[in-house]
């Protein structure tokens, strides 16, 4: 009889692309899978991979652009009673108290006044605030406000629950803490969930909690892979089982591989729309010496390096990826390896690594490139930096752009190909005062 059941949601071909200007950009391409009763699963994937577009899609908040979302049979074109969203970024009300912001989710469904406040309190006790119903959000520490958007979610009893990096604003203790108390609720025979799927940059996180992980690819965002966890609850992160995991998503992760399943020799888009990795030279520098410092500039196990250095994956792939693309590590199968060019980098005196650098900039980094081709150009050889966001706006939205754009100021300064005045947002040519 199971078997026949059709699954809670259903995700078919779904692909969102959002318009730009002059031009769309691609930001999920035919996405599928299936969710069945009582599964939890997680969505692993890089920053910017459209992870959170993808719950929002699911949540009925914005339209995809081509596929469908199906929920019980339905599809899911607006918000759904059954489906409630625990956001990254506390979105509570600063104007209302903790109680008047968990009431909220409920007027929308239309539920009378007592029943609401009887349910809110309700869901208030079961997150461990009892005693702060009456508080503003303003009086909260940062995890007592995510616990009250827990509360939002949970008072419309679910039976399905999305959660965008729940977690991940909150301090270790405090997350750890908030994820047993979900995990209780959703091994409370009472609950009514049926599902959860949540958004991790935290791999341990991830193979802790879930039956099953997806690994998203970026560029456009695509389903590189999935893994199956088929291990009891409570689940401890010393397992060696849970260890092997981890290891496997790692290697997963770090799998040069296509959305064709075809190897992928040369992972970066090569131009403008090339998402720099939002890492300073400094870190990138900091990862080389400690893998010198440990005498592990052969391959070495990304888990174990995480481990050692003590940093979790959100801050550790971007630094991974910079290395690759510069051609100072080898990252492949779950593994790091400094190449020769890496090695050489690190034994160079300062000066030395500075003409390194800017070598492997110009030849790796377009954007180093038009930056200084540009400059070179122009008599006068001074640009604001406006000129370069407005070269990027067709490729990402003007955050994003400033952000890439910061992160190519640090490295291009440090390489010494051209220099940038913080005040003036002027770019000039080194040699030119
Ligand atoms: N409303 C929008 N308009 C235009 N582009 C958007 C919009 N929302 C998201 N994007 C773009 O879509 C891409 C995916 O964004 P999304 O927030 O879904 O990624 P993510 O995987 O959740 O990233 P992160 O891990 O950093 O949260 C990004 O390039 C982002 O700039
Ligand atoms: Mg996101």
């Amino acid at each position: 009889m199971a078997k026949t059941t059709p699954p809670l949601l259903s995700v078919n071909n779904v692909s969102k692309s959002f318009k730009g200007k002059d031009s769309e950009s691609l930001v999920i391409d035919h996405v599928s899978f299936d969710m069945c009763e009582g599964e939890i699963i997680a969505l692993l994937g890089k920053s910017g991979s459209g992870k959170s577009t993808l719950m929002r899609i699911i949540a009925g908040l914005t339209p995809q652009s081509s596929g469908d979302v199906i929920y019980r049979n339905q599809a899911v074109t607006g918000p759904v009673p059954g489906i409630a969203m625990v956001f990254q970024s506390f979105a509570l009300m600063p104007w209302l108290t903790v109680l008047q912001n968990v009431e909220l989710g409920l007027e929308a469904l239309g539920i009378p006044k007592k029943e609401r406040r009887e349910r809110a309190i309700k869901a208030i006790d079961i997150i461990g605030m009892d005693g702060f119903e009456g508080a503003y959000p303003k009086e909260l520490s940062g995890g007592m406000r995510q616990r009250v958007g827990f509360a939002r979610a949970l008072v419309v009893r679910p039976e399905l629950l999305l959660m965008d990096e729940p977690f991940s604003a909150l301090d270790v203790l405090t997350a750890e803490n908030l994820r047993n108390d979900l995990m209780e609720i959703w091994q409370d025979p009472e609950t009514r969930m049926k599902g959860i799927l949540f958004v991790t940059h935290n791999i341990e996180e991830a193979v802790l909690i879930a039956d099953r992980i997806l690994v998203f690819g970026n560029n456009p965002g695509y389903i590189k892979g999935e893994l199956k966890v088929n291990l009891p609850h409570e689940r401890n992160s010393k397992d060696p089982a849970v260890e092997k995991l981890i290891d496997a998503v790692y290697t997963l992760m770090t799998r040069r591989q296509d959305r064709f399943g075809r190897e992928d020799l040369k992972p970066h888009a090569m131009g403008l729309e090339y998402r720099l990795p939002n890492v300073g030279v400094a870190e990138l520098i900091g990862l080389l010496e400690e893998m010198d410092e440990l005498q592990q500039r052969g391959p070495v196990d990304l888990p174990d390096l995480a481990d050692v250095i003590r940093l979790d994956i959100n801050d550790l792939f971007p630094v991974l990826e910079a290395l690759s693309n510069l051609g100072l590590a080898k990252v492949s199968e779950g593994d790091i390896a400094m190449t020769r060019q890496g090695k050489d980098f690190l034994a160079a005196d300062i000066t030395e690594r500075k003409v390194m650098f800017a070598k492997m900039l110009l030849e790796h980094i377009p954007l180093s490139r038009h930056i200084l081709e540009a400059l070179q150009d122009k008599s006068s050889a001074r640009l604001s930096e406006d000129r370069f966001l407005k070269d990027l706006e067709p490729y990402f939205s003007p955050d994003e752009a400033q952000r890439i754009l910061s992160t190519m100021i640090d490295w291009g300064r440090y390489a010494e190909i051209f220099a940038y005045d913080y005040n003036t947002g002027v770019f000039h040519l080194e040699d030119v005062a």
